[in-house]
């Protein structure tokens, strides 16, 4: 292409390349105009970083890596935050700092520090910092676990606690805890010969449960029926977790959070609609149900299942908490979602280490034997007798908590710890995994012993007592599903391994690495049938007594 000469009328030989230099010529004094304005401003903003975060109270924060201008440690993030958290406490001590993005986060690895937070300061220190997502997902925290410190969070965590996780009413629905593990031992067998997936199995019988103690069995039905065999709804439970623990720019920079950039938000509006769609039909057909009894007779001492307490709490206006339909799914989320999530996950992990470990596996069985017998199936009452058994869901919390760095703290005032200060809105990490695995507080802390839970002059229970193990937390924001979480853990281990063999292909051992989310999962599911089933992951499989299964199915036609 060529460009005539106005003036002469003479085609000059400028080709277009020409003319490109000319233009690049002319910008040439702009480019080094703009190259020295983009320079000055990355000096003024790193300055004014460095200013930000180097204020007075920087020299008493605790130590830790620096990270980038304005983005911080952000973008050296991995996906297993745990892992990573762990490490860097063996460069920067129990207690660092990290800024991500205009977040200050303090990570806190050691048992005089966490003694520290949840006993000496408590009451500062049981403020919650909730990422978006979990605000979204739990109706802009209206339920427990990521509702702030104060009266609300109190009231509800009481009805929970005291109405309806009572001792009296878990022993009112224990039939139907027994109920839904019989079923799962009954499709135990139907699949022996097949590769068997144990999430799978934990997670239908976990829901079955926590469904038929909030709506009723009739319920457990209603949902199977939602999807072709609970696939869909695990997988609403699984994303959820998921969704809540992916690392979210908003959270990090909230003045971007209103344009949602990772879609994270989207996504989790999504999930909400989808529980909605689940749970409404049932807490509709409930309320009808209640008014159409009022009507009738209401017996004395009747069975209630939780949706009932929760309704008919929801009417009483004189017992100083307004409960409405939607706080009411805020608690349904904690228990549906919360407390299924992180069982099955124990669940999985616990089979998993008896896997590769055979021996231990075996010994659980003789205790099994010699405690419940052979001719006869587990009851809940066997439970508090089984201590081996016991032992291994402990060990194996040890080595994988379900929340290996719980629910992140906000300090409600700036607080000193271990001698550093903690601003007030900081987000607190307790990394009770790097606690659990830090080889000052436990001998060979790799390697899974269960036998180091069986000795009286240590007291390791669930109640946060000892700093060592907190897998449950530990203090007023401590987990409030404890007594189901153990009960559960409990009654499908031990009925799975008291009516069955389970075992690897000679030479093979469960992949033990870790996957990523809110609640700590194993990468790949154990012997899942819809992964690629490799030699490696079927599971065999084989009845221990069959007239011990001939009893279930006897009990089972009488029961079902
Ligand atoms: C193996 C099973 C479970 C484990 C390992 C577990 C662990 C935890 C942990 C570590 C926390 C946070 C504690 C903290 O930040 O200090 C928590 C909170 C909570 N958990 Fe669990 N949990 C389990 C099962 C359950 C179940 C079955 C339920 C309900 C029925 C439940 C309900 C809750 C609630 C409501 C909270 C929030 C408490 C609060 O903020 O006041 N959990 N859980």
């Amino acid at each position: 292409m060529k460009f005539k000469n106005l003036r002469t009328g003479v085609l000059p030989d400028i080709s277009i390349r020409s003319a490109e230099s000319v233009f690049i010529l002319n910008m040439e004094p702009l480019k080094e105009l703009f190259l020295a304005a983009l320079t000055l401003s990355i000096v003024f903003l790193t300055i004014l970083w460095y200013k930000l975060t180097s204020h007075k109270e920087e020299s008493r924060l605790p130590p830790g890596p620096r990270g980038l201008p304005i983005v911080g440690f952000l973008p050296f993030l991995r996906t297993n935050l745990h892992h990573q958290l762990t490490e860097l406490s063996q460069q920067y001590g129990p207690i660092y700092k990290l800024w991500l993005g205009s977040k200050l986060c303090v990570v806190l690895n050691s048992p005089s520090l966490a003694k520290e937070v949840v006993r000496d300061q408590d009451s500062i220190f049981a403020n919650r910092d909730p990422p978006i997502a979990g605000l979204v997902g739990t109706y802009g925290g209206l339920d427990i676990g990521f509702s702030p410190y104060g009266s609300y969070w109190r009231d509800m965590r009481k009805v929970f606690v005291r109405e309806m996780l009572s001792n009296k009413n878990l022993e009112a629905c224990y039939s139907l805890r027994r109920h839904e593990v019989r079923k799962t031992i009954r499709n135990v067998h139907t699949k022996i010969g097949n590769p068997v997936d144990i999430g799978e199995l934990a997670f239908v019988t976990e829901m079955n449960v926590v469904i038929s103690i909030i709506f009723g069995s009739k319920f457990v039905e209603e949902t199977e029926k939602l999807s072709t065999d609970g696939t869909e709804f695990r997988e609403l439970v699984m994303k959820y977790g998921q969704v809540v623990g992916k690392p979210n720019i908003s959270d990090f920079f909230p003045m971007l959070a209103r344009f949602d950039l990772q879609g994270i938000l989207k996504e989790m509006e999504a999930l909400l609609k989808l529980f909605d769609s689940i749970l409404d039909p049932a807490i509709s057909e409930c309320m009808k149900m209640l008014s159409d009894r009022r009507e009738g007779e209401i017996q004395r001492n009747e069975k209630k299942h939780l949706i009932q307490i929760l309704l008919e709490l929801m009417e009483q206006k004189d017992i100083g908490i307004s409960l409405d339909l939607v706080k009411i799914k805020a608690i349904l989320v904690d228990i549906v979602i919360g407390g299924t999530d992180t069982t099955i996950t124990t669940v999985e992990w616990v089979m998993s280490e008896l896997l590769n470990n055979p021996e231990i596996m075996s010994k659980v069985q003789q205790e099994l034997k010699h405690v419940v017998g052979m001719n006869n199936i587990v009851e809940e009452s066997h439970l508090p007798n089984l201590h081996y058994l016991d032992a291994v869901i402990k060990e194996t919390l040890r080595l994988h908590p379900a929340l290996p760095l719980l629910l992140p703290k906000r300090p409600s005032q700036s607080a000193i710890v271990g001698g550093y200060t903690i601003p007030e809105g900081t987000k607190v990490f307790l990394n009770v995994y790097a606690i659990h695995r830090d080889p000052q507080v436990w001998e060979s802390p790799l390697e899974f012993q269960p036998e180091r839970f069986l000795s009286h002059s240590t007291n390791f229970d669930y109640a946060g007592n000892n700093m060592k193990y907190l897998p449950f937390g530990s203090g007023r924001r401590i987990c409030a599903g404890i007594p189901l979480a153990e009960k559960m853990l409990m009654f499908i281990l031990a009925s799975l391994l008291h009516s069955f063999d389970w075992k690897l292909p000679e030479g093979e051992i469960v992949d033990l690495s870790e996957g990523f989310g809110l609640v700590l999962k194993k990468s790949e599911a154990l012997g899942h049938p819809y992964s690629q089933v490799t030699e490696f992951q079927a599971i065999s499989v084989k009845p221990r007594n069959y007239k011990d299964l001939d009893m279930i199915f006897i009990i089972s036609e009488y029961v079902f």
